[in-house]
């Protein structure tokens, strides 16, 4: 069963380049007529031969694919298109609502986080998180002209249930993103979208996490796409998501040196994690990771936060991790780090792979540790950036000796509050 890994949880890590091919599979369509306007993307979109539907992608080799998404660049003759089956009936009732209210719990929430800037750019509609504990706690105001959009990957949660039967209550329009087809989430919502990552075993979530972005990216395009004016970047995405899975087995080939830096950080008591915009979700998914399986303390801070209270953690003794890829935020995750050096911070960088500026400045420095990973679509750089510390926690907590499919105190589903 675990197919001759040691543990659910680095099997599961290591299946995240075939998940978010099944995730995509049958969802990307590749459009073969002549460039055209709007309406005629619409017509295309209705007659199924003119559309080559990505469904066979299991069949063809990572390299392929990528391929794919390389040759698409501007062509719009190639243009692919979104096709999300549980949502075709409802993307206007979807566009018209007044807010889009993401509705999850742990590691689901994370992914909620990722992907919500993406969510407001592309659809232009205001979107707000809550954790489904709080707003039950809260029974803060929902609409019928809310959209809510529950995800979670077992289908099970309590909280996340009860946040569903709330949001029904109060008339919202309620969408679903799980990762088990019949859960009582998939059953209860309105309409939605099934993840497809596969069964996830280890307690720990690690490719329901990046699939759920994924589908999230997804909607967001789906929705979308009646916009011109977001046809650039929407066209941008679409053929990043193609390149993820390669992009992701190149991350998955640097466990080695990971499982190094695991054996650098096993005794500390505490670690960091800074992170900002797209990423600021690494960060906190990073800390959660790393608590719940290794048992070390460790908290996902917003990089903007620093000098509001977070800083005064700061000496030679902290670890810290700063997510520093490059987007459009990186000059103040740079601030970030002289911040951090300033205070004799022993730091651990995330960065581009291109980014010869931030590697050339630190090679050869003792108190810094770099990962470097593939630059990708800033929206789908979460998708990336969370693998090597998936690994990071996984080699932690075997070498603290604790039980990584089945950390003390916690179940896969939280069936009660
Ligand atoms: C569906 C089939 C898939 C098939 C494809 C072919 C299922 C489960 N999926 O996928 O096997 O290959 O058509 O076109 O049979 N839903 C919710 N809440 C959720 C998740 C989903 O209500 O949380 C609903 C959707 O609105 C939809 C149905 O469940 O009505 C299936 O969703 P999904 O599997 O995402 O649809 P397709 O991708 O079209
Ligand atoms: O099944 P769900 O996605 O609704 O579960 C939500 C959380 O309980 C879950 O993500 C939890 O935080 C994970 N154990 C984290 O790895």
């Amino acid at each position: 069963m675990k197919g001759g890994y040691s543990h659910f949880m680095i099997k599961e890590i290591h299946e995240q380049p075939d998940a978010l091919i099944e995730t995509m599979r049958g969802r990307i369509l590749l459009q073969t007529a002549r460039r055209g306007s709007l309406s005629s993307l619409k017509e295309v979109d209705r007659s199924s031969e003119s559309l080559r539907v990505l469904d066979s992608v299991r069949d063809l080799s990572l390299d392929s694919i990528r391929a794919l998404g390389s040759g698409m660049s501007s062509d719009f003759d190639q243009a692919p298109c979104i096709k999300l089956g549980g949502l075709e009936d409802y993307v206007d009732n979807i566009m018209r609502s007044r807010r889009l209210i993401f509705i999850a719990c742990g590691t689901s929430y994370h992914a909620c986080l990722a992907a919500r800037q993406l969510v407001e750019e592309l659809t232009c509609v205001p979107v707000t998180l809550e954790l489904a504990s709080d707003l039950l706690d809260r029974q803060a105001p929902l609409f019928r002209d809310d959209t809510c959009v529950f995800v979670s990957q077992s289908g099970e949660t309590a909280d996340t249930l009860n946040a569903l039967k709330y949001a029904k209550h109060k008339g919202a329009l309620c969408l679903g993103i799980t990762n088990t087809v019949g859960s009582s989430i998939s059953r209860e919502t309105d309409c939605g979208v099934h993840v497809n990552a596969g069964v996830e075993i280890g307690v720990a979530s690690t490719k329901a996490y990046t699939c759920q972005i994924l589908v999230i990216v997804m909607i967001a395009l789906k929705l979308s796409e009646d916009s011109i004016s977001k046809m650039p970047r929407r066209q941008e995405i679409l053929r990043d998501l193609l390149n993820l899975p390669s992009m992701m087995k190149k991350v998955l080939e640097k466990e080695s040196l990971i499982k190094e830096l695991a054996k650098e950080l096993a005794s500390e008591n505490s670690l960091l994690a800074f992170g900002r915009g797209y990423n600021y979700a690494t960060a906190m998914e990073l800390a959660l990771k790393v608590k719940e399986l290794s048992y070390m303390h460790s908290e996902g801070i917003l990089a903007g936060e620093l000098k509001h209270g977070p800083l005064a953690l700061i000496d030679e003794t902290m670890p810290a991790v700063v997510v520093a890829t490059r987007d459009s935020l990186r000059e103040k995750m740079w601030s970030t780090i002289q911040q951090l050096l300033a205070r004799k911070g022993r730091l651990v960088l995330l960065v581009s792979k291109d980014d010869d500026e931030i590697i050339g400045h630190f090679s050869g420095n003792k108190n810094v540790r770099l990962i470097e990973v593939d630059t990708v679509c800033d929206c789908l750089q979460p998708v990336l950036n969370i693998v090597p510390f998936q690994l990071l926690s996984y080699h932690l907590t075997i070498l603290r000796g604790y039980n990584v499919d089945q950390p003390r105190n916690l179940a896969k589903s939280v069936t009660v509050e």
